[in-house]
């Protein structure tokens, strides 16, 4: 099935079997593999990516969705942003800044999902308080327990917007 994406703001044209998962053809066709399998059945937030972001503008308008549910086609009619797509340039979105000057990963597994639940809640709620945040990470599973060190890293983004 021949399908053109929109990905990181390029225009991507693949070739994948049909029911291709977005997580699959984001990892084996484009080879964006920040984006992670976890669990397979949208349960642990590894796989998150935002969905109909604005071009130039990552996290504007968008939600976070599990990549291993949403298939390629109807991917295809959206906007995807992964997190290699929200850097500027060499420099990093400030999610993605807060969490390493925070330290806010271990193994770093669900760090890519936990900064793309970060980065579209405060596309829409820029100060979000601490319940607020909580609730946006509700979706994201981390065995190493990262979370009181991630919440304090969105906080401080959200602290110097
Ligand atoms: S891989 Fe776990 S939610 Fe998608
Ligand atoms: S940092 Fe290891 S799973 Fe979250």
């Amino acid at each position: 099935m021949k399908l053109a994406l929109t990905v990181n703001g390029e225009r991507r044209e693949v070739d994948v079997p049909p029911n291709t998962s977005l997580l699959s053809l984001l990892r084996d066709d484009l080879g964006l593999t920040g984006t992670r399998y976890g669990c397979g059945r949208g349960q642990c937030g590894a796989c998150y990516v935002l969905a109909d972001a604005g071009v130039g503008a990552p996290g504007h308008g968008a939600r976070a969705v599990a990549s291993c549910l949403l298939t390629a086609d109807q991917a295809a009619r959206m906007e995807i942003t992964t997190v290699e797509g929200l850097a500027d340039g060499t420099k990093l979105h400030p999610v993605q800044q807060a969490f390493i000057d925070g330290d806010a990963l271990q193994c770093g597994y669900c760090t890519s999902g936990m900064v793309i639940s970060a980065v579209a809640l405060l596309a829409r709620d820029p100060r979000p308080d601490e319940t607020s945040i909580r609730d946006a990470l509700a979706g994201n599973l981390c065995r190493c327990g990262v979370y009181g060190r991630a919440i304090r890293a969105i906080r401080r983004v959200a602290e110097s917007s």
